[in-house]
């Protein structure tokens, strides 16, 4: 069916900030609105494909006819990466925080008065595009994100051979483009190939694209 050009495919997409917990009531997260993630979703979903969604905790609604996995932490979201393999596509497209807190309190760290605030001693979180894209079984496409505000093309180039991905979906989050929680995208691909700038565009027609390319690379 042309309609459904990844029917029999099946597509992990990463999504969203993770959490990584100080104590029971704090964390450590980036700025995700997992919008550009949950669009991608969709998208490979509309052409067929079989989806499983992993993602941190957002606002967003669960895109329909996607198996979605709700995870907090980086740890969490690689195990779920790793339960839902094998797949044929996986697009991180999640925010995930670089480090963790070593030794969350599993009490609330008070505020005593006079005292000085608790240091935080971090430790670093698992890369879950680059363990999956070493990994076995490997997706046959393995699709990473570099969110930069400086030589963005160039990082992304330099990313995309670092992390073992196949191609990496490039964009500017300087605030001056409003990109980041906005609804529309600005990204180029960068790929063996070369790179494919396109032009500004709502995140769900940049899903719907990347979900084209998608399917014609493994057509
Ligand atoms: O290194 P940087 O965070 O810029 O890389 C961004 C890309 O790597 C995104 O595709 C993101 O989802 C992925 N990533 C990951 N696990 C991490 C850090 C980034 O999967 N711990």
């Amino acid at each position: 069916n042309p309609r459904r050009p990844l029917a029999g495919r099946h597509a992990i997409v990463t999504s969203g900030p993770t959490q990584e917990p100080i104590d029971p009531v704090r964390y450590i997260a980036n700025r995700s609105s997992g919008r550009q993630g949950h669009a991608i979703a969709a998208a490979l979903a509309g052409l067929g494909a079989r989806v499983t969604l992993v993602s941190g905790p957002v606002a967003q609604p669960d895109p329909p006819h996607v198996e979605v996995v709700r995870v907090e932490t980086a740890d969490a979201m690689l195990d779920a990466v790793r339960r839902a393999l094998p797949a044929d596509i996986a697009v991180f497209a999640a925010a995930v925080a670089d480090w963790r807190v070593e030794q969350a309190s599993v009490h609330k760290l008070k505020k005593t008065p006079g005292a000085a605030p608790p240091a935080l001693v971090l430790a670093p979180n698992p890369d879950i595009l680059a363990t999956i894209a070493a990994g076995t079984p490997r997706p046959r496409l393995v699709v990473g994100f570099a969110a930069e505000t400086d030589d963005v093309e160039a990082n992304a180039a330099a990313k995309r051979v670092r992390k073992g991905a196949d191609w990496i979906v490039a964009n500017d989050v300087s605030p001056a483009t409003g990109i980041m929680g906005g609804a529309e995208n600005a990204v180029s691909i960068v790929s063996a190939d070369g790179i494919e700038e396109w032009p500004r565009l709502p995140k769900d027609e940049v899903a719907r694209r990347l979900a084209r390319r998608i399917a014609a690379a493994l057509a």
